[in-house]
């Protein structure tokens, strides 16, 4: 069966990365038996300009008949002060997709551990997974008002809603090195007192498995003095969109790190954790690597393709092995050509294998 890929190219670096991805994902494929479409979609910023809605109903649906989605990055100063802005439709498309479990994995290879700015003997064997509860919490609690005189969100957690992230968490776990690390602020927040109750809960159906608690505080720190203790952190939307962003510091840019983002039933979404990076838009200088690596979890996490999954991977890695490399990691080498040198080794890989 021809598997339905929707492409979502966004804003800002959006459509040069994608462009990147969907070149990589070709020739990753070729004379293999995986066989695909890939359908453009409006969205974001474009999509506003375009039709007056980040979230126009045709990507919607196009979205929800997909057996993947890829987004790239959406958002832009143009769009910022409007009513319509890109991010509402990003919220608005996991929240109808109900895209609960963000997974982004921070791993960064021996061979590589020089691009970090950090320490290398604390860089070294760094390989975590931030599980992103990401359609709850203060981005989606009523009510929320933005007044003259004063302005609220609310964080809210319901137990359903904390039991299918934890265990999410907890399978991955098991997969790896079998640590949970349950990140909150349940000495101050009541949604945190209940999202740590209810891990422990949880826990109790896999005693294999260690649970742990840090405090959000604490945790951002021992994040980049001491990432290595890390296995799995399962945290609130809020507090796993700054710990995740934090962590590229390990890899040394947010232009290497993809994600995935699944639902209870339906199709998953695929996206760098960055975003539209309007400061070098447009100047084929964008590290395409997180994109391409998001290629690869879908390849793998939806098409169960591990074998070509694992031969883009390798090609990122050896890419920037060989010291080609975009501007965000100290390199000269732009988009395009940091694209051809991940498609030539993926080539490479192909043949030998
Ligand atoms: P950003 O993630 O876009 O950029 C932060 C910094 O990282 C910038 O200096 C940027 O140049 C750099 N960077 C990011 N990706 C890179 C890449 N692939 N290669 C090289 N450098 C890269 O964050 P921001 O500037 O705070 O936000 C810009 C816009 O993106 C905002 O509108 C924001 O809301 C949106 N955003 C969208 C998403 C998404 O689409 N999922 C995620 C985060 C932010
Ligand atoms: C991300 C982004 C989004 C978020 C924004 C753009 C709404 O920062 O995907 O990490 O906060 O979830
Ligand atoms: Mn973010």
């Amino acid at each position: 069966m021809t598997k339905r890929i929707v492409a979502l190219a966004g804003d800002g670096i959006g459509p040069e990365i994608m462009e990147s991805a969907l070149a990589v994902l070709k020739a990753a494929t070729q004379s293999t038996d995986f066989d695909y479409e890939v359908e453009n979609e409006l969205f974001g910023g474009s999509a506003i300009d375009a039709t007056g809605t980040p979230l126009p109903s045709e990507t919607l649906t196009a979205c929800k008949q997909a057996d993947a989605i890829l987004l790239a990055a959406i958002g832009g100063p143009r769009w910022t002060q409007a009513e319509q802005t890109p991010e509402k439709g990003l919220l608005a498309l996991r929240k109808a997709l109900q895209l609960y479990a963000n997974i982004r994995p921070i791993k960064v290879a021996d061979s590589l551990i020089h691009l970090s700015p950090l320490k290398p003997e604390i860089v070294l064997g760094t390989d975590f997974v931030v599980v992103r509860e990401l359609t709850s919490g203060i981005y989606f609690g009523e009510p929320r008002a933005k007044e003259v005189q004063q302005a609220y969100d609310t964080n809210r957690y319901t137990v359903e809603e904390i039991e299918r992230i934890m265990h999410q968490a907890f399978v991955i776990a098991r997969g790896r090195k079998k640590q949970v690390t349950s990140v909150d602020k349940a000495n101050v927040l009541a949604t945190s007192q209940l999202w740590r109750e209810v891990a422990e809960q949880v826990a109790k159906e896999y005693p294999d498995i260690t649970l742990e608690h840090q405090y959000v505080d604490s945790a951002a720190m021992k994040l980049v003095t001491n990432p290595t203790a890390f296995d799995v952190i399962v945290t609130e939307n809020l507090f796993g969109d700054i710990l995740s962003d934090e962590g590229s510091v390990l890899p040394g840019t947010l232009g290497v790190l993809p994600s995935a983002s699944h639902s209870v039933a339906g199709a998953s979404l695929y996206e760098p954790i960055h975003g539209s990076a309007p400061d070098i838009a447009g100047k084929n200088c964008a590290n395409p690597v997180s994109m391409v690596l998001s290629v690869a979890m879908m390849m793998r996490q939806s098409f169960q393709e591990e074998g070509i999954a694992k031969r883009i991977e390798d090609a990122c890695y050896n890419t920037m092995e060989k010291g080609i490399l975009t501007p965000d990691l100290g390199g000269k080498a732009t988009t395009q050509q940091m694209t051809q040198a991940i498609i030539d080794e993926v080539s490479n890989v192909a043949t030998i294998a």
